[in-house]
């Protein structure tokens, strides 16, 4: 019985899939956008070396232990914890609730991507018509509510008709078909970009190190770095602990986070090799560098200067990337709550119901992004939490958190729940569970560094990172 369930819940088919099907997680806009941007405002090279020792002190630590969490208990986020401790499961729950808001927002970036990818694709037949110069398609399109809701609901089909596909025969499928497909095209803008005159300007934004502005604002560096990290490793939402409970007990788990590090972070320099020096080349200093616009008007501006069919042909290229990571991110974010609903019916010794539970929490997913596809991502000025909340409590004032419903979302997810889970986490390891639990699971002998991890680093970082994001978000 028990073992005819676990059928139910499904695995992976091979190490590679497996593999493909996490790097296709934790790459996604955190790294091609949300990464190239915050290296070269906070330091340059001297962030970069901050978020690495992040990434082996922290990133490693915890992406190893949410991996061995899963496949020792067999279950979802969670299911897990339950198992861990039938009184403690609510660092599974707040990687649901953290994990589908998430997604809501994910689907609405998501599905603009997929209208640019369009966009730039029917134009290769036409030539830069009716996409304009940049900013005014994005204020017309972003505000015209249809549009925004069209495109999100699209991004939420296809997410969900890859999950209707099984673990192995969906999830894994898909992504190792498309991840080798980004790299290669990644790889193709970078070398045509570094091809480019005015390019250069954008690897010295990029690479300077600012060891001034990293001694003054050491703690804020600390805090984006960590935050950026946890976010791009797709920690502390429940999914590694999915993904790792659909694998094998052979699977080498200490060199699947390694991989799973390594890829992340190279493709996020990569990243940062093509997005800022774009700019920089096609579009000049003054180009928006940071926030929805470096993505979406800046970008455009970018394939829109090259020119002709052959900047469409660029252009399509690059939303076709984005896209391709924005859906390997936002299926293993839908994961999340999918594996929470059937593991429930599982232990209830139901049928799992696989598909009924994707359909709802699409539609679940769908109906949380409306208002942020109705906002128009921060574009309008009388829908956004403040204005509705203001209707309840006149006093309220005007946060960064409660300017638009993106913001709201975020606030909620990476900047609250995401830190305060991953504390929890790593206490619970390092103190109640104790770090053999990990170490055991993963066949490491030695585990006094992991300890060290587990009960004084990731605690120390997440309460760094906790205090950033409140006083970015509420002050
Ligand atoms: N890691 C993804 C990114 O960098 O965009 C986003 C993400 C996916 C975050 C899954 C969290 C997550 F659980």
């Amino acid at each position: 019985m028990e073992k005819q369930h676990q059928h139910h819940r499904g695995s992976w088919g091979s190490s590679l899939g497996f593999l493909m099907a996490a790097i296709g997680s934790a790459v996604g806009l955190g790294n091609l956008w949300g990464f190239p941007f915050k290296m070269g405002a906070n330091g340059g090279f001297a962030f970069l070396l901050v978020y690495i020792v992040l990434t082996v002190a922290v990133g490693f630590a915890m992406l190893m232990a949410e991996m061995a969490i899963g496949r020792k208990t067999g279950r979802s986020a969670v299911g897990a914890f339950r198992q861990l401790d039938s009184r403690h499961p609510e660092v599974g729950y707040m990687g649901v609730i953290s994990g589908t808001i998430v997604v809501s927002y994910y689907c609405v970036l998501g599905g603009l991507c997929l209208r640019y990818c369009l966009g730039f694709f029917t134009e290769m037949f036409g030539g830069m018509g009716f996409l304009g110069h940049g900013e005014e398609f994005f204020q017309t399109f972003t505000a015209s509510p249809w549009s925004m809701v069209l495109c999100t609901a699209a991004f939420a089909v296809i997410t969900g008709s890859i999950l209707m596909g099984g673990v192995s025969g969906g999830i894994e499928k898909f992504s190792t078909v498309a991840m080798p497909a980004l790299f290669v095209m990644l790889i193709a803008l970078v070398v045509y970009i570094s091809r480019q005159p005015g390019a250069e300007q954008g690897y010295a934004f990029m690479f300077t190190p600012d060891w001034d502005y990293l001694k003054e604002n050491f703690f804020s560096v600390v805090s984006t770095a960590a935050g950026q990290m946890f976010f791009s490793l797709s920690l502390a939402m429940g999914i590694m602990v999915a993904y790792g409970s659909y694998l094998k007990k052979d699977e080498n788990i200490p060199r699947d986070a390694l991989l799973i590090c390594g890829a992340d972070t190279i493709i996020a320099l990569l990243a940062g090799c093509l997005v800022i020096p774009a700019a920089f080349a096609f579009v000049g200093e003054d180009a928006y560098m940071s926030g929805v616009k470096l993505l979406f008007v800046t970008m455009h501006q970018v394939f829109f200067n090259i020119g002709g069919r052959f900047g469409c042909f660029l252009g399509f290229i690059f939303f076709l990337t984005v896209s391709i990571a924005a859906i390997t991110s936002s299926v293993s974010l839908l994961e999340v709550s999918v594996s929470f609903g059937v593991d429930r019916r599982i232990d209830k010794h139901k049928a799992p119901r696989r598909k009924t539970i994707i359909a709802v929490c699409t539609i679940l997913v769908f109906l949380l992004a409306v208002p942020v596809a109705l906002d128009a991502l921060g574009g309008a000025a009388d829908a956004t939490p403040l204005g509705l909340l203001q209707q309840l409590f006149p006093a309220l004032a005007l946060k960064g958190w409660n300017e638009s419903f993106i913001n709201a979302y975020s606030f909620i997810s990476e900047g609250f729940l995401m830190p305060l889970g991953a504390l929890l986490m790593s206490l619970y390891i390092g103190y109640k569970y104790k770090t053999t639990l990990i170490t055991n699971e993963c066949g490491i002998r030695r585990g006094r560094v992991l300890d060290l991890c587990y009960r004084f680093i990731v605690p120390v970082a997440m309460l760094v990172v906790l205090y950033g994001q409140l006083r970015d978000f509420l002050g």
